[in-house]
């Protein structure tokens, strides 16, 4: 074990007072292999017990051809040994070429030379009795590296490729600051009764390594949501759209309903479906365009741009409220106000991917806070065509293609449709959005050109998440209850 193999090096630098290199270091007569003896050197190293340095030299090693001949002998001398004595009827030539076999010439032109063999008329005999292997000798002793042979016998050697250099490393080992025999325990940490005792004073600590890697938190998934999103800003990105800035949860009733000539008695107004803000309560709408307010309470009030208006006395109070924006589109009467003071007028695309807040009763499929998907196009003459056309090039990229509309409201849009698709599953078309071409109430009190059209759609994030992913309660992709490890294991979605 490594305890031992560093037992026996604080041993044996005890008792020679270092070591001079660990090439052929045992352990009770066991070889021990240098990277386990560097591991052990390191153990002792970070108690400051010992201090190494590493050795690199070339040693010389036998070739397999060279562990062969330390195995069954030379050639020469296996062919010597095979043949009858001096005297015998002597080994025919095909049999004697048998012999050889792979040695080729080498081992009868070798053992000729020596003089150990010769031919008759018959085939071959030995010629001397006895004969001493040399070669084999000077391979003999190696048992790993070969101890230095004279330089003659070296060259003999790698001429006849027997013996090979090979890269070692080994280590000097000397005696660190803190060097005993005696292998302690040391404490990973300080404990309150170390510290009431007094002990933690000379109580031998493990250093802190400061290089050691530690354990790879699990940590950093994309939680479904985001995964979706993305795949979303990719399809946007694809079509030329621009990301609009959706930092923005608090927002004034005014851009999230007035703006979008939204009456101020709508339903959708009340606290049943929108959250209202205690404190501070009210915006400063005085950082807003005085220009556009007045069109904003004309318009709702008495009418422009060939409407009626509502026909009600508009509250600037009532547009003050602060509240948690309702919907994105919030986000998109803001850009379409900065849109309009940009002369001249410039086609533009856009779209946003966050967080909406409704007062709305907890179910499987709603909770009191969701992601919008929203796409806007604003360019002059569009029509209900090219919003029919522009939301069936958006969800074929999501690889759905059987789309139907059907007429519905929006105070903004006029007209309006709500979109529904061909859901395999189910056999039958299920609602996944909403659309419509914004009301001129609403785009020209934002200072949009008279021929200016903006078409828009809209769509939920948690739907087709759930979908994809198969969740069939909204409260186990979102909130406490939500599995961790459904986060790490679940890969990214594809929409194909
Ligand atoms: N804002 C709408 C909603 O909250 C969606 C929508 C967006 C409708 C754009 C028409 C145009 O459902």
């Amino acid at each position: 074990t490594k305890e031992q193999v560093a037992q026996a090096v604080l041993d044996a630098v005890a008792a020679n007072g270092a070591i001079k290199d660990t090439t052929g270091f045992t352990v009770a007569g066991e070889a021990i292999a240098q990277p386990v003896i560097l591991g052990a050197l390191n153990s002792l190293k970070m108690k400051e017990m010992v201090d190494y340095t590493t050795l690199a030299h070339d040693v010389l090693t036998l070739t397999d051809e060279g562990e062969a001949m330390r195995a069954e002998g030379s050639y020469e001398y296996r062919f010597w040994a095979a043949l009858p004595a001096a005297g015998d009827a002597p080994m025919p030539p095909a049999q004697a070429a048998q012999v050889l076999g792979k040695m080729s010439g080498l081992g009868q032109a070798q053992a000729m030379k020596r003089k150990w063999v010769t031919k008759t008329a018959d085939g071959w005999v030995r010629a001397a009795e006895a004969v001493q292997d040399a070669t084999r000798e000077a391979l003999a002793p190696a048992s790993g590296p070969l101890a230095a042979p004279s330089a003659a016998v070296l060259k003999e050697l790698k001429s006849r490729k027997l013996t090979k250099l090979t890269k070692i490393t080994s280590y000097a080992v000397t005696k660190g600051p803190c060097f005993t025999t005696e292998m302690k325990e040391e404490l990973g940490e300080i404990t309150a009764e170390l510290i009431a005792s007094g002990e933690w004073e000379t109580a031998p600590l493990k250093k802190y390594n400061f290089a050691a890697e530690g354990v790879l938190p699990a940590s950093g998934y994309l939680h479904p949501l985001l995964k979706v999103r993305e795949e979303f800003r990719q399809i946007f990105f694809e079509l030329g759209f621009t990301e609009m800035p959706t930092n923005r949860y608090v927002e004034s009733s005014f851009w999230n309903f007035d703006a979008l000539f939204q009456p101020q008695q709508h339903p959708a107004r009340d606290a049943h479906d929108t959250f209202f803000l205690k404190q501070p309560q009210n915006a400063d709408l005085s950082v807003v365009d005085p220009a556009l307010i007045e069109r904003v309470a004309h318009v709702h009030s008495h009418g422009a741009y060939g409407s009626l208006g509502y026909g009600y006395d508009w509250s600037k109070q009532e547009a003050e409220k602060l509240i948690l924006r309702t919907h994105t589109t919030a986000v998109s009467s803001r850009m379409l106000y900065e849109l309009a003071q940009q002369k001249p007028f410039k086609p533009t695309k856009l779209f946003s991917i966050d967080r909406v807040f409704r007062n709305e009763t907890v179910d499987a499929t709603h909770l009191a806070e969701f992601s919008q998907i929203e796409g806007l196009v604003a360019e002059r003459g569009l029509t209900l065509g090219h919003l029919i056309g522009i939301i069936h090039d958006f969800f074929k990229k999501l690889g759905i293609e059987k789309l139907r509309f059907k007429p519905a409201y929006n105070p903004y849009t006029e007209p309006s449709m709500e979109i529904f698709s061909w859901h395999e599953g189910l056999g039958k078309y299920v609602e996944i959005g909403n659309s419509g071409c914004f009301r001129p109430e609403m785009l020209r009190s934002l200072g949009l050109p008279e021929d200016v059209s903006v078409i828009a759609w809209g769509l939920s994030l948690e739907r087709p998440t759930m979908i994809k992913y198969g969740i069939n309660n909204i409260r186990d992709l979102v909130g406490h209850r939500v599995d961790l490890n459904m986060i790490r294991r679940n890969a990214l979605p594809r929409f194909d």
